[in-house]
């Protein structure tokens, strides 16, 4: 059998197994509580997601309490006054999303007797809604196969697949489209997308996944590849003026764990050790070091750890801060012999170059093992 036709099959296998163990997860597994969680209401439904457009589950909640209690049907909110609704609206921002809202509630209630359009393409039609909300209401409401795709969904689908097409590339929504569209449990697309949305944020997270303890590790490419970290790929990088970058110094056996640094980004095709990006400051302390090398390694045993803090390196655009961490493995759990890491000796990594935010940070003697011991 030819290589290609391995990795086919290997993917149709997936595909099979992805919607079963996502769907087992969520009957058992899935804690996560939202209100509009299990509602059927597209008036509901909308309001969830149209504030959920704007702000995060946790902020979003309390709006939409609200908003269900001052107006608990699409009749009561056509028939209110417009500032009485941009007033609870305030603290959302972006306006337009509330002044859509609105003019869709009156074109519901006055041009369609207040019945929500029960198919794709006319919920895709009203002023407002994407193509996000209207799978969302479709699956939820009605039971219609129209996955939901966002950044969530994208990043879940990247790592399981190892798919390294960028995300926001052309040809992306595409590809991970019919994907999707595939994945989607038929028999109860609701709850597959609720499962896809909750598992991209409590599991598959961005920048700290639990991959220890998740239901997909054995299946997930991006697992086994070693490049959860790496995946997805964007072609635009949000350019932040801050990177935080935590560099765990793996050590086993006299021998340290490097990573080529490959992708279109700072420092291309230089050497690393294992890097975790973090979107803020991660003010590592022993414990949490040991909580994430346990959930997202499998690391359990509280190995020996130093945690170093770098100084801040200046670069033309953006400013790098982070953590140099020095682990001692007694064995190497799977995720780090996966192809795309090295184990070297000292000797060996000095060949290698480095970028100078490494050079200058990184401890004196920290590929020694007796470093532990100062
Ligand atoms: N993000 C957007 N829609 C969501 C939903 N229904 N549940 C959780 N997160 C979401």
């Amino acid at each position: 059998m030819n290589r290609k036709y391995i990795i086919a099959n290997l993917f149709t296998m997936k595909k099979k197994f992805f919607p079963r163990v996502l769907m087992h997860w969520h009957y058992t597994q899935n804690k996560r509580q939202m209100p509009w969680k299990g509602e059927k209401d597209p008036y509901k439904v909308w309001l969830s997601e149209v504030i959920l457009q704007q702000t995060r589950v946790e902020q979003g909640w309390a709006y939409f309490e609200k908003f269900v209690v001052k107006y608990p049907g699409i009749q009561s909110l056509a028939a209110a006054k417009d500032e009485e609704v941009f007033k609870l609206w305030e603290g959302l921002g972006y306006y337009s999303r509330c002044k859509n809202l609105l003019a869709t509630a009156r074109e519901i209630v006055y041009d369609y007797d207040g019945a929500f359009p029960r198919n794709y393409e006319n919920i895709l039609a009203l002023k407002g809604i994407g193509t996000y909300t209207a799978a969302a209401i479709s699956s939820f409401c009605f039971g219609l196969p129209y996955p939901v795709i966002d950044g969530n969904v994208l990043r879940v689908l990247a790592r399981v697949f190892n798919i390294d097409i960028p995300i926001d590339s052309n040809g992306a929504a595409k590809i991970f489209g019919a994907l999707a569209a595939e994945l989607i449990d038929k028999k109860d697309p609701g709850a597959y997308n609720q499962a896809i949305m909750d598992f991209g944020a409590t599991v598959c997270k961005p920048a700290l996944p639990l991959c220890a303890a998740c239901p997909m590790q054995q299946n997930c490419g991006a697992y086994k590849a070693g490049k959860v970290n790496l995946l997805p790929v964007k072609e635009k990088t949000l350019v932040r003026k801050t990177r935080w970058l935590s560099y765990f110094i793996f050590e086993h056996n006299n021998s340290t764990l490097i990573h080529k640094r490959i992708a279109k980004d700072i420092w291309q095709n230089l050497f690393e050790f294992y890097l975790v990006e973090t979107p803020d400051n991660p003010k590592w302390d022993k414990e949490q070091v040991h909580e994430w090398l346990e959930n997202s390694l499998g690391i359990a045993n509280n190995p020996r750890i130093q945690i170093f803090p770098a100084e801040a390196q200046q670069l033309t655009h953006q400013q790098v801060k982070g953590y140099f961490i020095k682990v001692a493995l007694e064995k190497i759990p799977e995720p780090l012999a996966a192809a795309e890491f090295q184990w070297l000796t000292a000797e060996q990594v000095k060949q290698l170059a480095f970028p100078r935010f490494i050079n200058h940070n990184l401890p004196k003697n920290a590929l020694q093992p007796e470093l532990f011991n100062c």
